[in-house]
């Protein structure tokens, strides 16, 4: 396999058989990814972020009870046209926009874990490095965190990882990454020599979570493939990128970028009420209105006015 050489990452994965268990039980009958952030379904953002990095070429990885996701995606002509016809065009465009951008899907079939579900988009995928953005965690637009770790790929080959400061005591939520002793402390961009997922506290190599973006060289498609299930009896992406970071040859190496800007895991209840105030606060429409209510609303130990 080539080393591919060309800058531009073109494709995005994005697994989303997920069950969303934490959010029961409104997402019983309704996709996890299509919770509304204020007034956009929270997996809209996640593909509207792929597509401002340069990846427009979107396949998401999906399963059972998730068609709301493809509807969205689709064309509503007869919404559309009613707004029209009302000269609601502002909604109109809205609904829309979404229908606008490219994106594919592929069944998982059987729920075999994240590293199974990107192993399913790999005839899409096809020699080419690639993202990967799990739709629970939501990076501020202002961050350009995905550009940034497609640059470094660019630069460094191999596959890259986005890495967060946790507190120790919360990095058995995550893949947890051991960094190069090159590395020098309050670096952004560093080697990952070791990865494991959810690790206990105790025996955790570092308090550096991974956070729901990666860029893959598609070496990592072979790794998967004989990867054998690891925590939960699943096939974790960890797994395979341990493989790469700890292998040699091309393709190998993993290098994790440090990201110190605003993320929402939107799959957590309390994040996702953050991610609606911070983002309802700055909304174009609401921003102003709602501002001055939520002012009042926590100077006032009775709550709000009416
Ligand atoms: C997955 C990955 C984990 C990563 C996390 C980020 O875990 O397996 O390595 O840290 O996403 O959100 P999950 O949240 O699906 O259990």
């Amino acid at each position: 396999m080539t080393e591919p050489s060309a800058p531009g990452v073109r494709k995005a994965v994005i697994p989303v058989a997920g069950l969303g268990t934490r959010f029961l039980p409104a997402t019983k009958a309704v996709p996890k990814e299509m919770l509304p952030v204020v007034d956009t379904p929270a997996i809209e953002y996640i593909v509207a972020e792929a597509v401002r990095a340069g990846a427009d070429d979107v396949v998401m990885v999906t399963g059972r009870s998730k068609e709301a996701i493809a509807d969205h995606f689709d064309r509503h002509i007869e919404l559309e046209s009613a707004l029209e016809a009302k000269g609601d065009t502002h909604r109109a465009e809205k609904v829309a926009r979404s229908s606008r951008y490219e994106v594919h899907f592929v069944r998982q079939g059987k729920p075999h874990g994240l590293g199974h579900a990107v192993l399913c988009a790999r005839s899409h995928v096809g020699d080419e490095p690639f993202a990967v953005l799990l739709g629970d965690d939501m990076i501020d637009e202002r961050d350009h965190l995905l550009e940034q770790m497609m640059a470094v790929q660019a630069e460094r080959g191999g596959s890259v990882v986005a890495l967060m400061e946790v507190p120790p005591d919360q990095v058995d939520r995550y893949g947890c990454a051991e960094v190069g002793s090159d590395t020098a402390s309050g670096a952004d961009v560093v080697t990952v020599t070791g990865m494991v997922e959810k690790p206990d506290p105790a025996e955790a190599p570092s308090n550096l979570a991974v956070i729901g973006r990666y860029v893959l060289h598609p070496r990592i498609f072979e790794e998967l493939d004989s990867t054998p299930p690891g925590r939960g009896g699943e096939i974790q992406l960890t797994d395979a990128l341990l493989a790469l970071a700890t292998g040699s040859g091309p393709g190998s190496g993993v290098t994790g970028v440090v990201f110190r800007g605003r993320r929402y895991d939107t799959g957590d209840r309390l994040d996702y009420l953050k991610a609606v105030v911070q983002l309802g606060s700055e909304h174009p429409e609401l921003g102003a209105d709602f501002s001055a209510w939520l002012r009042e609303f926590v100077s006032s130990a009775d709550g709000p006015a009416s």
